[in-house]
């Protein structure tokens, strides 16, 4: 049996880290696509080292583009790659382009495909990323669900509940394997920084940055909270700040950083008093970390992460920003865990894939 996975932005590579080493260790022989989607040192190599994944088999370099330069010229280039290495099924995970120039070029060779994170909608059809997920998951074979409510969410879609297997979050998977890893950090060190004294934020979304002036805003309305915030930047983020010439009329409590490797991220984050994001992924992580988390959005997708207070949505409506900082950093507490994030959902994955070749057939 062969299989092929494909990755290609920043939150893929911490997702197929567990299950590449999975099949590995039951000997299944792997080809490792990475399609360049993310390409700089701090958002694409770091990764690679930190999470000790091995060099990818193909790196396609595509870079940068438009969504359907960029998706287009992946998936002529993936089509390449599976008529050469002609696997057995293709692994993808997430919702970024490079999840679905995967899945496309994939099932249209008639090649089956397993999506990982299946099933998580934010009814947002502005997200570039909802149009991803909706389209990757009507079309892959496997429907790997990281929660009950993306289980809901594809049977009420009408796809075929054989196919949908409820193996929990792989994120959580690396997370777990790899906090201990993370408190060799020299982070909080390098930024003088103490625990549990600063606030932490990424923001880099389409929809938040394509307006500068509501991102100047929330910056300015950041800048009157009397606590430091960490800010590791997001390429296109900077690039906006740094066109609007705001960078360096930033509030003296802002501290703008690179982006961070993965361990740096997980410590830095670990530690922090709270967190603000219109990241997936951190929602999620915040909630294992029992960091209260503020989301930088009017919806999300892991809405399992909105139980218990753990996380609030506020939009990018600078007026609820300190009133919800001051709300959420009472709550720190140990939030309960949703099922199944656990340290063994690779070995979910890899079980479906293995004992269910009937699902291989379209
Ligand atoms: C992508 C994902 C998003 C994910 C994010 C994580 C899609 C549709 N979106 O968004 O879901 O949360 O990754 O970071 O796939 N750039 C660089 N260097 C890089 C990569 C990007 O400078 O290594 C800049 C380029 O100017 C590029 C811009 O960032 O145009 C956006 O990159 P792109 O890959 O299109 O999407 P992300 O915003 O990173």
């Amino acid at each position: 049996m062969k299989i092929l996975s494909i990755v290609g932005a920043r939150p893929n590579f911490m997702k197929i880290k567990p299950i590449y080493e999975e099949f590995k260790q039951r000997k299944i022989e792997q080809v490792l696509v990475h399609t360049g989607q993310h390409y700089d040192e701090n958002m694409n190599r770091v990764f690679f080292e930190d999470l000790e994944l091995p060099k990818p088999d193909v790196f396609l370099g595509i870079g940068s583009g438009t969504h359907g330069v960029q998706t287009g010229a992946m998936m002529s280039r993936i089509e390449e790659v599976l008529s050469e290495e002609k696997p057995d099924l293709t692994v993808v995970v997430g919702d970024v382009n490079s999840t679905l120039a995967g899945a496309i070029s994939s099932i249209k060779m008639q090649i089956p495909v397993a999506h990982v994170e299946a099933g998580y909608r934010s009814f947002d059809m502005r997200m570039p990323e909802e149009i991803n997920r909706i389209l990757v998951d009507r079309i892959s074979q496997f429907l790997f669900a990281p929660t009950e409510d993306a289980v809901t969410n594809l049977i009420s879609e009408g796809a075929d509940k054989k196919r949908i297997f409820f193996v929990g979050n792989v994120m959580v998977e690396t997370l777990l394997s790899h906090f201990q890893k993370s408190k060799k950090s020299n982070i909080l060190k390098i930024l003088s920084l103490v625990p549990n004294s600063y606030g932490l934020m990424t923001i880099h979304r389409a929809e938040n940055t394509a307006d500068k002036k509501i991102l100047i805003d929330l910056f300015n309305s950041l800048a009157k909270i009397d606590i430091k915030i960490i800010v590791p930047l997001h390429p296109r983020t900077k690039k906006v700040l740094e066109e609007a010439g705001y960078l360096k009329n930033i509030g003296k409590n802002i501290e703008i950083i690179e982006p961070l490797g993965y361990l740096d991220f997980l410590w830095l984050m670990s530690n922090s008093k709270f967190i603000m994001t219109d990241s997936g992924g951190i929602q999620e992580e915040a909630l294992m970390l029992d960091v209260p988390c503020i989301t930088l959005r009017e919806n999300t997708e892991r809405v399992v992460t909105l139980k218990n207070g753990a996380n609030i949505l506020i939009g990018m409506d600078p007026l609820k920003l300190s009133s919800a900082i001051s709300e959420i950093s009472k709550r720190k507490k140990k939030y309960p865990k949703p099922p199944l994030w656990d340290d063994k959902v690779s070995k979910r994955i890899a079980d479906a894939i293995i004992g269910h070749p009937e699902l291989y057939f379209l």
